[in-house]
C-alpha cells in the first residue's frame, strides 16, 4: 500500500479525474475526503467507495464550506497528509466577449479556492512538519488553447501558485506540484468529445494516439503524493499522451 495511513483532501473527488483519485487513493491505504456541490455524486462516490469516505457537501468558492471540509477532515480523521486541488470548471468565449462574471466564476474555482484550501491547511502541515500537494492544472497551464483565455489563464496560474508552495514550505517538509492533463474523457470534455470530426482533428496532437482516461492522471497524482517522489517538488508534470511533446 503506497498511502497507508494518510489522510487526502480530494476537491471535486465526485467525478472524472477527482473520483478516479479517490477510488486509487482508497485502494492504496488512504483515508480520504471529497468535496463538491452536487449531493448525488457524491452519494454515487460513497456506494463504489465504501462508507468510509468522508464527502463534504461545499461549494470551492465560499470560505465557510473550506472551513467546513477542514475542520470534518481534522475531526475524522485527526490529520491532513495530503490535498488534492483538483475541483474546477472549464468554459470559453473569445475574449473580448467574456462576461465579467464567467471570468469571474473561473479565476474564483480554478485558482481562488486553491490559495483559500492552501491557507486553512497549511498551519496543520508545518506544525506536524509534513504534507503534500498536488494541483491538477492542465496542458492549458502550459500553452494557450485557442477561445479559453480565462481557463488558460487560471491554470497557468495555478502552476505558478504550486511553485511559490514549493518554494516557501520545502523546508516544513512540505512538496507541492502541478500535473497537466491533456484531453481526459470526463463529465467536463463529455460535449466536446461527442464532435466525433472534432476529436478526430484533434487526436493528430496525441503521439500516442488516444485521449486519457481518469485513470492516467490519477496514476500520476498517486506518485506525486506518496513517499516515492519525495526529491520532487516545485514540478509541473504534463500527462498528455505527448501533446505538449511538439
Ligand atoms: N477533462 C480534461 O480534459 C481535463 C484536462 C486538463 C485538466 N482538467 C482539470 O481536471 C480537473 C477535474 O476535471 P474533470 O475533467 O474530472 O471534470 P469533472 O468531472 O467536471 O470534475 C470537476 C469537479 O469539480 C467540482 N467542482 C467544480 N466547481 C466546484 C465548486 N465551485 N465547488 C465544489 N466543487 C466544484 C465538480 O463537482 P460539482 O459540480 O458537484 O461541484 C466536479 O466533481 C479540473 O480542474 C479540470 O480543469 C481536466
Amino acid at each position: 500500500m503506497r498511502l497507508e495511513g494518510k489522510s487526502v483532501i480530494i476537491t471535486g473527488g465526485g467525478s472524472g479525474i477527482g473520483l478516479a483519485c479517490a477510488q486509487l487513493f482508497y485502494n492504496e491505504g488512504a483515508q480520504v475526503s471529497i468535496i463538491g456541490r452536487r449531493q448525488e455524486k457524491l452519494d454515487v462516490a460513497k456506494k463504489i467507495i465504501g462508507t468510509e469516505l468522508l464527502a463534504v457537501v461545499g461549494d470551492l468558492k465560499k470560505n465557510n464550506d473550506l472551513d467546513d471540509l477542514v475542520q470534518k477532515t481534522l475531526n475524522t480523521f485527526g490529520k491532513i497528509d495530503i490535498v488534492i486541488n483538483n475541483g474546477g470548471v472549464f468554459s470559453g468565449s473569445p475574449i473580448h466577449e467574456t462576461k465579467d462574471e464567467n471570468w469571474d466564476n473561473i479565476m474564483e474555482t480554478n485558482i481562488r479556492s486553491v490559495f483559500q484550501l492552501t491557507k486553512r491547511v497549511l498551519p496543520h502541515m508545518i506544525e506536524r512538519k509534513t504534507g503534500v500537494f498536488v494541483n491538477i492544472s492542465s496542458i492549458a497551464g502550459l500553452i494557450a488553447l485557442p477561445g479559453v483565455a480565462a481557463y488558460n489563464t487560471s491554470k497557468a496560474a495555478l502552476i505558478q501558485f504550486s511553485r511559490s508552495i514549493a518554494m516557501e514550505y520545502g523546508s516544513s517538509g512540505i512538496r507541492s506540484n502541478a500535473v497537466c492533463p491533456g484531453l481526459v474523457k470526463t463529465e467536463m470534455t463529455k460535449e466536446l468529445m461527442e464532435n466525433k470530426d472534432l476529436m478526430q482533428e484533434w487526436s493528430k496532437d496525441y503521439p500516442i494516439g488516444r485521449f486519457g482516461d481518469p485513470e492516467d492522471i490519477a496514476n500520476a497524482c498517486l506518485y506525486l503524493a506518496s513517499d516515492e517522489s519525495s526529491f520532487v517538488t516545485g514540478v509541473a508534470l504534463p500527462v498528455d499522451g505527448g501533446f505538449t511533446a511538439h
